[in-house]
């Protein structure tokens, strides 16, 4: 069988163009498959009119009345807006100080030479239990039962040289995975666990703002699994992405500690000045703490968890380019030809994100000043979403969570570094330490120790 071959691109323009048009370019088969085996019927498996539709009633069913709205306006706005954020930055700041009250706690009563902590368990466990109460209005932490284990196990999908294997023939031919293998039992495994969890939030989780009453009512009560698969897609969406960011982001201050004490630095003398919690009006401007905000969009830029796009032809059709090609027969081409079914794959992490052509010789490094220093060149402007990177998509699948993600990594990594110093454990060889998509998400493992599933062991020190 003739299959057209899969073009790969970087171009801002072309990317723009397939992104923005999910009628020519809806999502490619085994992507699909995967998303319909972890999130059935949920927004991420829909196209077209079906997904604008869910779409809207999953930030519809988001629609949070702040306290202000409440008393003052008719108006309400969602919850993942910037003011309903800060509504909800209590609720982060509750949770990060929890997990800093227990790394004190354990680290109080260990006789070990150095205090070693697996960030990545901790931050997916802080992460999904954020999501789960501030858009479900229900504590997965505090809940009793087998819940709480699965929580802690969730996103334990180890990989290895078979599984990776078996992806690569999976794209190439979907339907394999109708049979039994290892990739698709790998997902089984995470939809179960996953479901179980937002079986659980739907049981238990009643309050006048969650988002499940409001999804109820926006689909029915006769509705109960595609309200489900909905829970499972926001637990997932909401918390291994932003995770994984924040745990890459602590890998790096690690790696680069003058990073780490420029940041600590910035932050200790805020708080002095104006004190504890950091207000998140503060948080977010960039003004206030310009290093804290460079961090996170280097981070954003460099350690994209999602990291690249997919899309097929839907449609014989031409793709505009920003910057034109010279084809193998020697001609200089404005748009590339794409024929129906052909695949179509944007690298954004080592893509679009990092491109020495759009973002300079040293596009690759980690270099938060950069984004203080003017050095960003103007090209960047190509790329035509809020901050010039593809870390959250563009055009109708857009990502609902970006400003919840901002106030997480913000307020959980400014928490972590106002209590602790992070440190490369003696006991563990740094280099074995190796970042790569596990699952859904980049994520770390330490190599020859892949069986006990995703971890970043980090020694960590109190401060006084
Ligand atoms: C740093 C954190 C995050 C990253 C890197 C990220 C990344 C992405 C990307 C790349 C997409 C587009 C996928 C595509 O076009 O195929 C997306 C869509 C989406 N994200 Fe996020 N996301 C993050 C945080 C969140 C949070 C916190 C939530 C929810 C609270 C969320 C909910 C969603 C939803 C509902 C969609 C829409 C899917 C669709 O329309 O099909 N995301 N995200």
């Amino acid at each position: 069988m003739h299959q057209e071959p899969v073009l790969v691109t970087g171009d801002p323009k072309a990317i723009s163009y397939v992104c923005a048009n999910d009628d020519l370019f809806p999502r490619n088969e085994a992507t699909k498959q995967v998303l319909q085996t972890v999130f059935p019927n949920s927004v991420f498996v829909q196209e077209g009119e079906e997904h604008r539709r869910q779409k809207k009633l999953v930030s519809g069913a988001f629609t949070y009345e702040t306290r202000f709205e409440k008393m003052f306006t008719r108006k309400s706005s969602t919850l993942l807006s910037p003011p309903a954020v800060q509504e909800l930055s209590d609720i982060l700041y509750d949770l990060a100080n929890q997990m800093v009250d227990q790394w004190k706690g354990e680290l109080e009563t260990s006789t070990d030479a150095e205090y070693i902590v697996n960030v990545q368990k901790s931050i997916q466990v802080l992460a999904t239990d954020a999501i789960s109460r501030s858009a479900l209005a229900y504590s997965i932490k505090d809940s009793k039962g087998p819940v709480k284990d699965l929580l802690a196990r969730l996103g334990d999908l180890e990989d290895n040289q078979l599984t990776v294997f078996l992806q690569l023939v999976l794209n190439k031919i979907p339907w394999l995975s109708k049979l039994p293998n290892p990739v698709t039992l790998r997902w089984f495994r995470f939809r179960a666990e996953l479901g179980y969890i937002a079986d659980d939030v739907w049981e238990k989780g009643v309050l006048n703002h969650a988002f499940h009453s409001r999804l109820l009512e926006a689909i029915g009560q006769d509705q109960r699994d595609i309200a489900i698969g909905q829970i499972t897609a926001i637990l997932f969406a909401g918390s291994e992405t932003t995770a994984n960011i924040i745990v890459e982001t602590v890998h790096k201050l690690t790696v680069y500690p003058h990073i780490q004490d420029k940041l600590r630095k910035e932050l200790t003398e805020f708080v002095k000045k104006q004190g504890m919690p950091i207000p998140y009006a503060d948080l977010i401007n960039p003004t206030a703490l310009p290093y804290l905000d460079a961090v996170m969009k280097e981070a954003l830029r460099c350690l994209a968890s999602v990291p690249h796009l997919q899309r097929r032809a839907g449609v014989r059709t031409d793709i505009p380019l920003e910057f034109p090609i010279r084809l193998s027969n020697g001609k200089v081409v404005q748009e590339i030809h794409v024929e129906p079914g052909q695949d179509i794959f944007m690298p954004v992490r080592d893509g679009i994100n990092t491109s020495p052509e759009l973002w300079g010789p040293e596009s690759k490094k980690f270099i938060p000043e950069r984004w203080l220093d003017g050095t960003i060149p103007k090209i960047v402007e190509t790329i035509q979403v809020p901050g010039h990177i593809l870390t959250f998509g563009d055009g109708p699948k857009y990502c609902l969570g970006r400003a919840f993600a901002f106030a997480e990594f913000k307020i959980f990594l400014s928490t972590m570094l106002l209590n602790f110093e992070f440190l490369t454990p003696q006991s563990e060889d740094i280099n074995k330490i190796i970042f790569h998509l596990s699952g859904p998400a980049v994520k770390p493992t330490v190599k020859g120790r892949e069986k006990e599933g995703p971890a970043l062991p980090l020694a960590i020190k109190l401060l006084s």
